[in-house]
């Protein structure tokens, strides 16, 4: 065998062994490089007679496109090699389940406040709002709470101390009063929100929620605030025979006034740990809209009556759900809020 066949034959049973693209290339150099073996031959060329040279040229040449061809060869099958490696190593499983984006969930208190909502709507009623940094007006002038009224204390209330006359809402009974300014009666209208008092313990949150509702007309009584509002506690508690009493009381807004007293949830009055024993719960405060309040915003007292109430969604969630410690509303816990999704 020639001295070229027999660099082809080592040239090929070197470049077999190869399976690594950088030895591959090193392997190139050894033979085409420029002081490879198949070039060293090409520069001897010059030594030759010219008919010896083309012969002899003819042949390196072909050797050399054989190497070349060689080369590429191992260097593609290299190259699928480590493609082929990469895919299996990286292999996905398209049969298993994905792993799915956590949805979230609206807070207990908004899903109440959503079932509230709904219900009143579906009787007529609108829902409105109001700015939780409210007036002195708003707040107590324009609903018959006078200047020494004790839920006017610093005690009580958040005050602003920058701007004089400016507090956090104790209750969401303002917005009745900014209702009235924008509607001419018939006025029927909700209006939840988040109200603010100086008070922090297991049932009381210094940020709480309250659902206003009132109406007004000209021939609205007592017995439609103990139908709407009995109605409205079967509906959302879905019990067709829950019971409400409605208690004496006093608000400076309403004249008379009643605290509403529904059937114990639990025990459907019979008395338990829930209901303290006495088989009812307290879930609301309400009355016949006072004339003052009506006068303030300038409402014929004498053609106009109507009813107001005022509840806390935050006491009907915990009955709803069983939760006892007003707290972990607000806590912001996803372990207890998850539950709600
Ligand atoms: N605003 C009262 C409070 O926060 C609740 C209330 C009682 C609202 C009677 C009313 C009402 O509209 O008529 O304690």
């Amino acid at each position: 065998m020639s001295d070229i066949e027999q660099l082809v034959a080592q040239a090929t049973t070197e470049f077999a062994d190869i399976d690594d693209a950088a030895a591959l290339e090193q392997a190139k150099a050894r033979y085409l490089g420029k002081s490879g073996s198949v070039t060293e031959l090409l520069k001897s060329l010059g030594k030759l007679e010219p008919e010896q040279r083309k012969r002899a040229g003819a042949a390196i040449n072909s050797a050399k496109d054989r190497i070349e061809a060689m080369l590429n060869g191992r260097r593609e099958a290299i190259r699928l090699a480590a493609l082929e490696a990469q895919l299996k190593a990286e292999a996905l499983d398209v049969t298993l389940p994905g792993r799915g984006l956590p949805t979230g969930g609206l807070h207990p208190v908004t899903r109440t406040l959503e079932r509230i909502e709904a219900l009143f709507r579906s009787i007529g009623f609108d829902v409105a709002d109001g700015p939780e940094i409210e007036d002195d007006f708003h707040n107590f002038t324009a609903l018959n709470t006078p200047e020494n009224h004790p839920a006017r204390s610093m005690h009580d209330t958040f005050y602003l101390q920058d701007a004089p006359g400016l507090l956090l809402r104790t209750h969401t009974s303002p917005i009745q009063v900014r209702f009235m300014e924008m509607h001419k009666p018939p006025i029927r209208v909700i209006a939840p929100g988040r109200v603010y008092r100086v008070d922090s313990d297991a049932t009381h949150s210094p940020m709480f929620h309250q659902v206003e509702g009132l109406w007004i007309d000209e021939d609205v009584s007592f017995a439609d605030l103990k139908g709407v509002f009995t109605d409205f506690l079967r509906n959302f508690f879905e019990k067709p025979d829950l019971r409400t009493r409605f208690r004496p009381s006093f608000f400076p807004f309403t004249e008379p006034s009643a605290e509403i007293d529904m059937s114990c949830v639990f025990c459907d009055g019979n008395g338990c740990r829930v209901c303290s024993h006495t088989g009812w719960l307290e879930i609301a405060g309400s009355g016949m809209v006072h004339p003052n309040v009506l006068k303030a915003v300038g409402i014929d007292s004498e053609k106009y009556i109507g009813f107001a109430f005022g509840m806390g969604p935050d006491r009907l969630t915990m009955l709803r759900y069983g939760v006892n410690d007003l707290r972990l509303f607000f806590d912001g816990d996803l372990r207890f809020l998850s539950q709600f999704k």
